[in-house]
């Protein structure tokens, strides 16, 4: 008993402690709340087009994204004609011809997107010796996930104390007050949330970098929190069906119960 007051206590203590905002907190990534959070969380299909828009028009040029296939954007809301458009703008091995020469051939829709390089080697010549990581599962392989890379892409430039973040990209704790001192080398950008400060990946993303078919103002923050929804989508298309799955099974348990506790009663009614 004592100990349970003592807990309350402590808790009650805890709701009116100053929060611990120190004058630094000011420049930190501003947090993104995203649509697919939550259990009853889905995504935004016109998010979602807007970013495959910043992918397309920024991201892919360095990027590949092997795990999706071109009809996968009818998930998203893209028609069979703009699939079969999209994908027929890139060339893909086709099959050998008479002489058994190599061929190439428009892309279709079940194509999974053509890498802009043709394999690794090249895209490290083309990026300083860095390479450019498949976007494909990148939302999945960093801690924070979404709320990372969406802060990693608007951190550019800015001097930011190091700290750990959780997915909305809210500061969990700051690991180091001072900025982390920096001299760059060749082809690598001031970026405070890259490990090390220093990334290889100029900053992709300024504004009107792209026009949105829809017509938002494509602002930085604005391309960065469509891309990341979008390369959430891309690493768990899944997402939506596995939480309705989830909401019904919990309904169900509930009815079980329910039925369960009633069936006990009517077993144990002589006995009591
Ligand atoms: C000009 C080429 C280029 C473009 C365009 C580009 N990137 Fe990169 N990106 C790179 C390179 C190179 C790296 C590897 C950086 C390193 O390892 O230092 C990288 C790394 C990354 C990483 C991994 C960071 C980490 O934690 O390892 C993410 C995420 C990323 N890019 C997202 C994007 C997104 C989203 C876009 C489009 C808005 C984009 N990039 C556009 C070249 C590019």
């Amino acid at each position: 008993m004592r100990g349970l007051v003592i807990l309350t206590a402590a808790a009650a203590g805890l709701l009116f402690l100053p929060p611990a905002i120190s004058a630094e907190k000011a420049a930190h990534p501003e947090p993104a709340r995203w649509s697919f959070e939550g259990i009853f969380g889905t995504y935004d299909k016109a998010q979602l087009r807007r970013g495959y828009e910043v992918y397309a028009g920024v991201c892919s040029g360095c990027h590949s994204l092997r795990l999706v296939a071109y009809r996968n954007l009818k998930e998203i809301g893209y028609s069979v004609e703009q699939i079969e458009k999209i994908a027929a703008e890139k060339e893909v091995p086709g099959d050998p011809d008479e002489e058994g020469e190599p061929t190439t051939r428009k892309a279709i829709p079940s194509d999974k997107f053509v890498p802009p390089f043709a394999n690794a080697n090249a895209a490290r010549a083309a990026n300083n010796g860095a390479l450019p990581p498949d976007l494909s599962l990148m939302v999945k392989a960093r801690l924070g996930g979404p709320g990372y890379v969406h802060a990693l892409l608007t951190s550019y430039g800015k001097k930011l104390p190091k700290f750990e973040m959780d997915a909305h990209g809210k500061i969990k704790k700051d690991r180091d007050k001072k900025p982390i001192p920096f001299k760059m080398g060749d082809g690598l950008e001031y970026n405070p949330l890259f490990p090390g400060g220093k990334i290889a990946m100029a900053p992709p993303l300024s504004d009107e970098a792209i026009e949105y078919t829809d017509k938002t103002k494509a602002t930085v923050p604005q391309m960065s929190r469509d891309v990341v929804a979008f390369l959430q989508w891309a690493a768990d298309p899944w997402l939506e069906d596995r939480k309705r799955l989830g909401v019904k099974a919990i309904l169900f348990l509930i009815l079980l119960s329910g039925l369960l506790f009633a069936w006990k009663r009517k077993v144990w009614a002589d006995v009591h």
